[in-house]
């Protein structure tokens, strides 16, 4: 175990945030805090120093089963369940406002706890899960059945809406906040009850989030929060009384979790992995397309699922758009997340670090060429940082072109007509995402019903909103977060028939 005490925290750190940070992290199961059953903790660490920040429960079987539990019996008896549309709404507004007026102090424990700039944190994770619990509050009281004009005469045949029951929520570290809002936001709505595991890189975000819910009077058993591992997340994945799971991560762990529901006959939906093509057409704002797709690669160090990590460039514009990327990358100011200066933190793990270095030597290996970056960077910090990375090759059948990296490097390449760009865009295993640049109406909307994505966004990436779907086509994964779509995931539909 390592010693660990408030004063070893960066001197950046308010006095909430550190407080919170240096206390005891124990798994919440309905209202208690626990220690793992079997003792186990694990730690975690500043990406941007290697430095050990907290020492955190690591649950297992016997804490899987025990928050299951819990959150059966909030499902099936006691106030959550008797509890109207109007009260779940209450309660998760009150939730929205307990984190935006702590939104500093999230901010700073999700850019110690994952390395990301702590602007960025404060404004896209921290502001985004306020906003989505917000959204998913005004839906309790307009989830409505239908009645139907069923054939027979004398019988009365209607719809009833009914939460799903138990749900595990497993997110990933990338936005440990944010994720778990996706996630909380239309189960809670729904009238779900839930087991969240935060991933082991970043675990105390939620684990705040769970204390809070609690406070303001969320019922105990309704979010129960174990922190843990892949073993944490499995144990939940098998647990025979959950009744739903919601993924977001790796497509390896989301094809896993998707068979075994597919056996247990659970409810399911995963928002995975993605190689999103940017495309920049030849009548696009060259300028705004450049800023773009700078911003679209190098977002959180490229640690974002639906990050632009595939750029296709017109052939007459190639060179002037790469010169500039390159500038750019070269550029960009990296740091830790803490320092308001820093343009992109570190990445979020060594196991990342190594990863996405195993890449890059791959594409040198493969025969791309390095325009910008290319290399681990600011070692005498001990922290995980890779510099923005720009590559370009003709190819689409090196490992960069084709799988997911995660990381900072943008691989590019020119291409000559619109059905070429298109065929191209479409033919990696993914689905999640795809960018067009154009001043032109038409070849806008005609690439955005070619391109077989999840989302695409035209002059501009990454947008998103609780009220727009979002997920992914092909091994992006299954289903829809976000919006009717998102709540529909939480709910069963009933049919009653009554003679009469
Ligand atoms: P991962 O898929 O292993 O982890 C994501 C979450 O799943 C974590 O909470 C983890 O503890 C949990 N988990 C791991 N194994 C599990 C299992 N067998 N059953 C149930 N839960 C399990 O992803 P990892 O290893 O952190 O990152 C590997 C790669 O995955 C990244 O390089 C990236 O390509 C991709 N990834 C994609 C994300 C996305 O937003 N779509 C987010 C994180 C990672
Ligand atoms: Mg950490």
């Amino acid at each position: 175990m390592t010693t660990i005490s408030a004063d070893t925290l960066p001197d950046a750190l308010g006095a909430s945030a550190r407080a919170f940070i240096s206390q005891t992290h124990r798994l919440l199961i309905g209202e208690e805090r626990l220690e793992a059953a079997d003792g186990q903790t694990f730690t975690t660490l500043d990406p941007s120093s290697g430095l050990a920040i907290a020492e955190v429960a690591q649950a297992g079987a016997e804490d899987v089963a025990r928050a299951v539990a819990a959150a059966r019996e909030a499902f099936s008896s006691g106030p959550w369940s008797t509890m109207p549309a109007s009260g779940r709404e209450r309660l998760m507004l009150a939730l929205a406002a307990a984190i935006e007026e702590r939104a500093e102090e999230f901010a700073q424990i999700e850019s110690l706890d994952n390395g990301k700039p702590v602007g960025l944190a404060q404004y896209v994770d921290v502001n985004g899960a306020v906003g989505h619990l917000r959204y998913f509050a005004g839906w309790p009281t307009k989830i409505e059945g239908s009645v139907l004009p069923v054939t027979a005469p004398d019988m009365l045949c209607y719809t009833r809406r009914e939460a799903v029951g138990v749900c595990a929520q497993i997110v990933p570290w990338n936005f440990p906040l944010l994720m778990t809002a996706w996630k909380l936001g239309p189960a809670l709505a729904a009238g779900c009850t839930i087991v969240l595991k935060p991933a082991e890189q970043t675990p105390l975000s939620a684990l705040r989030l769970g204390e809070l819910a609690l406070e303001v009077g969320f019922p105990p058993g309704v979010l129960n929060v174990l922190t843990g591992d892949g073993s944490t997340g499995a144990a939940l994945v098998d647990h025979p009384d959950v009744d739903k799971i919601a993924f977001t991560g790796s497509t390896a762990v989301g094809r896993e979790i998707g068979a075994k529901a597919g056996k247990a006959l659970k409810r399911v939906t995963l928002e995975l992995g993605g190689k999103s093509p940017n495309v920049i057409l030849p009548d696009a704002d060259v300028a705004a397309a450049i800023k773009g797709s700078f911003q679209a690669i190098y977002f959180n160090s490229g640690q974002a699922c639906n990050a632009g990590s595939r750029l296709f460039v017109p052939a007459e514009r190639y060179d002037e758009v790469m010169g500039a990327l390159a500038e750019a990358a070269g550029a960009a100011r990296l740091g830790p997340g803490l320092d308001p200066d820093t343009q992109l933190g570190p990445l979020v793990s060594a196991e990342q670090q190594e990863r996405v270095m195993g890449y890059i030597d791959a594409g040198r290996a493969e025969g791309a060429e390095v325009l910008a970056g290319g290399s681990s960077t600011l070692a005498d910090s001990g922290g995980y940082f890779v510099a923005p990375t720009l590559f370009s090759t003709t190819s689409d059948e090196l490992r960069i072109s084709r799988e997911e990296i995660f990381g900072p490097v943008l691989v590019a390449s020119p291409y000559d007509t619109l059905e070429e760009v298109a065929e191209r865009a479409n033919a990696g295993e993914y689905g999640l995402a795809a960018g067009v640049w154009t001043r032109d109406v038409s070849s806008a909307h005609r690439l955005a019903a070619m391109l077989r994505a999840g989302s695409v966004y035209i002059n501009t990436w990454g947008a998103v909103d609780p009220s727009a779907p979002f997920g992914g086509f092909k091994s992006s994964g299954i289903g829809r977060e976000h919006g009717h779509d998102g709540l529909d995931a939480y709910l069963e539909t009933k049919t009653v028939w009554s003679a009469l």
